[in-house]
């Protein structure tokens, strides 16, 4: 029996901030990383996921990326029930007086908007997206992203890359998080493993300004949380949410 400090019934839940991993979207058919499935079991992390391993191979990297985005918009990639819990969550909260919420996902696919999240950053960006490494901008992408693909804005090859963050680069909207984390009153993380900072930390930063800490995952991680609920995503999540909201009324 995991040690929970006390249960979420009796924390007034007002400022809600979710973290969420790879483990959310398993169930959608998305792999996670460091399961004995997972993508770094047939993909070392420095070929694929750092500044450079893209300069020694960008044809790899992109076919690493394209191979993944292709996967997420195949039509039997859907959110699962726990991204249309959180998304449900978000709308039932947000308008409330003196109530916020903040979605943070470590994931780059489109699932949680796709269920309806609006207060989402996505912190290791998004596989939906190119950046020129010139102009610093943006740009939506559907399809594979190759050497020749030329940006918009320099009109010519070979300054594109996927629009996430790689490891050894610094997270997306760490201001925004960093805010929300010392300002809510519970704090819960979904389907992480807490392997990689700052998200790992994120909970011990929540905590020492006094938030509840949850963590919903298929198994403890054994992290310090204030309390741990075990299972599958699509039934836990929903379950959880439909506690906080009949505990709010
Ligand atoms: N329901 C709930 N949790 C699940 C499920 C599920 N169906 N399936 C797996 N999990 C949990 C696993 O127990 C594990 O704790 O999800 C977690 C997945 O862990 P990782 O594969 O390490 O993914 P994540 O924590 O998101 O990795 C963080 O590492 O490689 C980088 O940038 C990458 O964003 C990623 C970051």
């Amino acid at each position: 029996m995991q040690q929970d400090r006390h249960h979420t019934d009796m924390v007034a839940a007002r400022r809600i901030v979710v973290l969420t991993g790879a483990g959310i979207s398993a169930e959608s058919g998305i792999r996670t990383f460091r399961a004995s499935d997972g993508l770094w079991e047939d993909h070392k992390v420095e070929d694929v996921a750092t500044p450079e391993g893209f300069a020694a191979n960008p044809v790899a990297v992109h076919q690493f990326y394209n191979d993944r985005r292709r996967l997420l918009l195949n039509a039997s990639i859907r959110p699962n029930p726990a991204h249309t819990a959180l998304a449900r969550l978000e709308h039932s909260v947000i308008d409330l007086p003196g109530h916020d919420f903040l979605l943070i996902t470590q994931n780059i696919d489109n699932l949680h908007e796709r269920a309806g999240s609006r207060a989402l950053v996505h912190m290791h960006g998004e596989l939906l997206k190119m950046r020129c490494e010139q102009s610093g901008l943006s740009f939506d992408i559907r399809e594979d992203l190759m050497l020749d693909t030329c940006c918009r804005c320099c009109r010519e090859p070979g300054n594109l890359r996927p629009d996430v963050v790689w490891f050894g680069e610094i997270p997306l909207s760490m201001a925004k998080i960093t805010k929300a984390l010392t300002q809510c009153d519970l704090f819960i993380a979904i389907g992480t493993s807490g392997n990689v900072y700052p998200a790992a930390g994120f909970f011990e930063l929540a905590r020492e300004h006094g938030a509840h800490t949850v963590e919903l995952n298929l198994e403890s991680t054994n992290a310090d949380f204030d309390e741990h609920i075990c299972g599958p995503a699509s039934t836990v999540v929903p379950d959880y949410v439909e506690r906080l909201l009949s505990s709010a009324n």
